[in-house]
């Protein structure tokens, strides 16, 4: 067992003080039918144990003499197991895992009472589990009930995702090494998709040629659906269909990232099919590469996170004005937002266990500063669809520029004295782009 899982559960413990903190495993997803999707854990209840295994629940209880630690697991079960895979057991829990106590899930009801005496609040996180809620609740009441008698017990149900999403904001060494493969992997993949994209191929042979790639090094596979849009497709932006073919003189935008030991990556690249950019899809494209780029640079410990998502909005708006696509005056048109038609997501968000990650970007009105182990990824981008309507007073979009979607992504770590551009690899200089 790693040992970071343990130092994470001692730190948690220590903010929790005399709560009892508990953490219930992701449920099974449904594909069709009787066929599920492979597991994949719920980040809290990995971060804390790195458990993979369904109907499992983490109980951490500071306060109690022997068993800090308790897990709840499915039981060995070598009829069921032939079917589903092996289980660690109740023995693999306290051996593999490192639980002061195991118990098979089924004992749920009858041990939970034990590690919520002692405790002054519990920690859980009300989640889609309806049942689960209503099993925590009841156990909850059993104890208000009994508390004019013992005069103890938890006064208080709290959500932990402050004190836990705080901790997994902060990337510790391994997780940094983790999340630099997760980005290496998928660099690999975007770097061979722009060799391989060529005028009259399906998006979903690029899509193909990239999971391939992700599966080849042993990542679990796509961070979420690849995204490969060519031409006006890469104006919607989850647009994951990756079914069209694909035309000559068209851009092609790749969104695609993947998945190693539950770590992500999230890279976006565009790029002219055919090897040469048009005249309208240069400009756009200088101008968001400009925008990424000095918004990058304002990724540093210290600043506070809009900071590099208001210079990438700058950037783009003086280039759309630049262009003629925008009549006014720079201030004036991020005021009122006439940028919208064209740009109408944020710059980033954290990167982690999670695509986008937990963590909370505000408290209250105030950003939050950037710190060394944020990850946050950085992808400015500009959409001109087919329908494009800009705000009232702008002018409309001739037609030449219809129909072109460009993002750029990369995924940054704040380092103690700046960052660490951790999808580098990954050409998108205009020169680097075309052939
Ligand atoms: N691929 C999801 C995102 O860029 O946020
Ligand atoms: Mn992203
Ligand atoms: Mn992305």
């Amino acid at each position: 067992m790693h040992p970071e899982y343990r130092h994470r559960r001692e730190q948690l413990m220590q903010k929790i003080g005399s709560g009892t903190a508990i953490i219930r495993s992701a449920p099974m997803a449904v594909m069709h039918n009787d066929v599920e999707y492979n597991y994949r854990q719920d980040s809290d209840f990995f971060y804390l144990t790195g458990f993979n295994e369904p109907e499992a629940v983490a109980v951490l209880a500071p306060h109690h003499d022997e068993h800090r630690f308790v897990l709840f697991v499915q039981p060995r079960d070598p009829r069921q197991e032939v079917w589903t895979g092996y289980r660690a057991g109740v023995e693999g829990a306290k051996e593999r895992y490192g639980a002061d106590e195991a118990y098979s899930i089924e004992e749920l009801d009858a041990k939970l009472p034990e590690y919520l005496r002692g405790a002054d609040r519990i920690f859980y996180h009300l989640g889609r589990d309806r049942a689960f809620n209503d099993t925590v609740l009841r156990h909850w009441q059993r104890c208000i009930a009994q508390y004019p008698r013992t005069g103890t017990g938890p006064v208080a149900l709290e959500d932990p995702g402050p004190i836990l999403h705080a901790m997994r904001q902060i990337k510790s060494d391994a997780e940094m090494e983790q999340m630099r493969r997760a980005a290496a992997i998928a660099a690999e993949a975007h770097i061979h998709a722009q060799q391989f994209a060529a005028p009259g191929q399906h998006e979903y042979q690029v899509q193909a040629e990239i999971e391939r790639i992700f599966r080849m090094h042993g990542a679990m596979g796509p961070a979420y659906p690849s995204i490969v849009a060519s031409g006006p497709n890469a104006c919607i932006l989850h647009y994951v269909e990756n079914t069209r073919q694909m035309q000559d003189n068209e851009l092609l935008l790749i969104d695609a990232g993947c998945a190693v030991d539950y770590y992500n990556s999230d890279i976006t690249r565009t790029f002219p099919i055919s090897g040469r950019f048009t005249a309208e899809q240069r400009s756009l494209y200088a101008i968001v590469l400009e925008a990424q780029e000095k918004a990058i640079a304002q990724v540093q410990p210290g600043n506070p996170y809009n900071q590099f998502h208001d210079t990438a909005v700058r950037i783009l708006v003086e280039g759309l004005v630049d262009l003629g696509l925008l009549c006014g005056d720079v201030d004036g048109l991020i005021e009122q937002e006439a940028y919208k038609p064209f740009y109408m997501h944020r710059t980033g968000h954290w990167l982690g266990l999670d695509v986008h990650d937990v963590g909370v970007y505000k408290h209250g009105d105030t950003w939050q500063s950037l710190q060394a182990g944020h990850v946050v990824t950085v992808e400015p981008g500009l959409y001109l669809g087919p329908d494009i309507q800009p705000v009232e007073g702008q002018p409309e979009v001739p037609e030449q520029w219809r129909g072109i979607g460009i993002r750029i992504e990369d995924d940054v770590l704040v380092t103690a004295t700046g960052h660490e551009v951790l999808t580098a690899a990954v050409p998108k200089a205009i020169a680097d782009l075309e052939r």
